[in-house]
């Protein structure tokens, strides 16, 4: 089955990169011209992507509206439609802000999600509309909107896949180690300049290390949204901002303070040992 699915999503690759690559150049430029505005929308005050939450809700919606018309509610059924349509929207919007950061497969595939959902919007609307006319035999406007849900499951399913199996929103460092030993740090100088980040392995792990006088600063290289290299990027207001789509993290404790990252970013303690400098995770 999932091997199916694979290929099913796969054969849409032809349009769907193209169309996504139009798209990823719109929405990129629109979302980054409003920045706290998709901050909201990407859920960086939330510690947690705001999009899947908001699908969450609105599946649950149109999910009830199958229900309460195979019941045989009408009025409900119809209010509760009202309610899922408004829901898509609104995570409509919070997906693009996500999809505007979104690159590679994981674009192509996030487009042929937010596709099925534009075209699941469209037999829904007309089943609104039929529905709005009180029809005595309201099969026809059941019928229409059970083929929006389809379209609908179709839909998360393969947005499902975007995160699940392509890694995009996830948190990249949800199985990063927290040893408390300290571990001797591989510079390539040992002279650590001020207020310039510079790269550095500590065991397995890349840090960036940022030096503000006598204390160094480090964090984990792998940006927490997509992976972007820290080291590569600039200091802003005790931040440091990664190169590839301008999330911050306050380089004192990792504290993200903008997105699209929505995770906060490991911190390490540095010291000065015996044999050089050596380094850990921070504890706290
Ligand atoms: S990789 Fe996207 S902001 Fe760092």
């Amino acid at each position: 089955m999932a091997h199916l699915f694979a290929t099913l999503m796969a054969a849409q690759d032809r349009w769907a990169r193209p169309f996504g690559d139009f798209n990823h150049r719109w929405t990129s430029s629109l979302f980054r011209s409003v920045r706290p505005v998709r901050d909201v929308l990407n859920g960086t005050w939330l510690g947690h992507p705001l999009h899947p939450l908001l699908a969450s809700g609105a599946v649950g919606i149109l999910a009830t509206v199958v229900v309460l018309d195979v019941l045989g509610q009408p009025a409900a059924a119809d209010i509760a439609l009202v309610f899922g349509f408004l829901a898509m929207l609104v995570t409509a919007l919070a997906g693009l802000a996500d999809y505007s950061e979104t690159e590679g497969t994981a674009l192509t595939r996030a487009t042929l999600h937010g596709t099925l959902m534009v075209v699941a919007l469209v037999p829904y609307a007309v089943s609104l509309a039929l529905r709005a006319g009180a029809p005595a035999d309201r099969s026809a406007p059941i019928a229409i909107s059970i083929v929006g849900f389809v379209l609908v499951a179709l839909g998360a399913f393969v947005g499902g896949d975007v995160s699940f199996v392509l890694g995009n929103m996830v948190n990249r460092h949800a199985w990063r180690g927290r040893g408390a030993k300290w571990i001797a740090l591989e510079l390539k100088t040992d002279e650590i300049p001020e207020g310039t980040p510079i790269k550095a392995k500590l065991g397995i792990n890349d840090l960036v290390l940022v030096r503000q006088g006598e204390t160094v600063l480090a964090l984990h290289d792998q940006c927490a949204h997509a992976g972007g290299p820290l080291s590569g990027g600039t200091i802003v207001d005790g931040c440091i901002e990664c190169p590839w789509h301008g999330s911050r993290y306050r380089l004192t404790d990792g504290r993200l303070r903008r997105g699209p990252a929505v995770y906060d970013q490991p911190t390490y303690e540095i010291r000065r040992g015996e044999h050089g400098w050596e380094g850990r995770r921070s504890q706290a």
